[in-house]
């Protein structure tokens, strides 16, 4: 079964990530900065889905970067140099950046422009050996880690490696109500990064978290 990685898994997106891809049968590390974070984040996963016998295990971010597919989970301005930290268990690898460049200011959501444009740009800068991809940006840590809940949601997914797009895609297609959309180079994770601080808005106006599901796509 395939080893996923989160480096900076032990917070709400990492964790709700990892109980999600675990339900879906995939072995999952937890990283940390410290290790004793990620036994925790570990712990109080399985104690809450203990019916469901989640594969997931603590590591610090380097055991976590020994995983065949692996995600960055950190805030945003720590994702570079997260990456650049383990750049060496990387190479080769496909990695997932879901981490999003976004203040909040005065009670509103605002985009900012992270070096290169995004946070994912910035991360395949420092990993010129790494297969990088952005995607789920866009999806909340609570639906993504309520296991009771199928998820509803589109997962836009961009990349400039064709083989990061399809790993991804194949890895999404396993999330019961996820569906993976190929939203071209990833030039656009720009986009889909400031656009979550617009859905942030839209949740906190309304009083909701909202999904991201696009009309108009043949799925035959
Ligand atoms: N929360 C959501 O609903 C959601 C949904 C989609 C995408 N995202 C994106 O996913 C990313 C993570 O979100 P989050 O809410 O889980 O963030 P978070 O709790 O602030 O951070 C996640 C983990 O990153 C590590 N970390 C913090 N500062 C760091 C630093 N300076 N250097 C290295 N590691 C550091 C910490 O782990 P250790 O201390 O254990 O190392 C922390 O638990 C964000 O960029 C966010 O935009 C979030």
């Amino acid at each position: 079964m395939m080893e996923i990685g989160i480096l900076g898994g032990t917070g709400p997106a990492g964790k709700a990530l990892a109980a999600r891809l675990a339900s879906v049968g995939l072995d999952l590390v937890i990283g940390s900065r410290n290790r004793y974070r990620a036994m925790e984040a570990c712990d109080g996963l399985i104690e809450r889905w203990g019916d469901r016998q989640l594969s997931i295990r603590p590591a610090d971010n380097v055991g976590a970067a020994a995983a065949e597919v692996v995600v960055i989970a950190t805030p945003w301005d720590a994702a570079a140099e997260t990456a650049r930290s383990v750049a060496r268990h990387l190479r080769g690898k496909v990695v997932v950046c879901m981490s999003n460049a976004i203040a909040l200011v005065a009670g509103e959501f605002q985009p900012l422009v992270p070096p290169r444009g995004s946070v994912s740009a910035s991360v395949q800068a420092e990993l010129r050996d790494a297969y990088v991809a952005a995607a789920f940006h866009h999806v909340p840590a609570t639906e993504l880690g309520n296991l009771d809940h199928d998820l509803a949601s589109d997962i836009l997914i961009c990349s400039d490696h064709q083989r990061a797009t399809v790993t991804v895609s194949e890895i999404v297609r396993e999330i019961p109500g996820a569906r993976p959309l190929d939203a071209g180079g990833l030039s656009n994770a720009t986009a889909i990064e400031a656009f979550t601080a617009v859905l942030l808005q839209l949740n906190s106006r309304y009083e909701t978290r909202v999904a991201v599901c696009f009309t108009g796509i043949d799925e035959s």
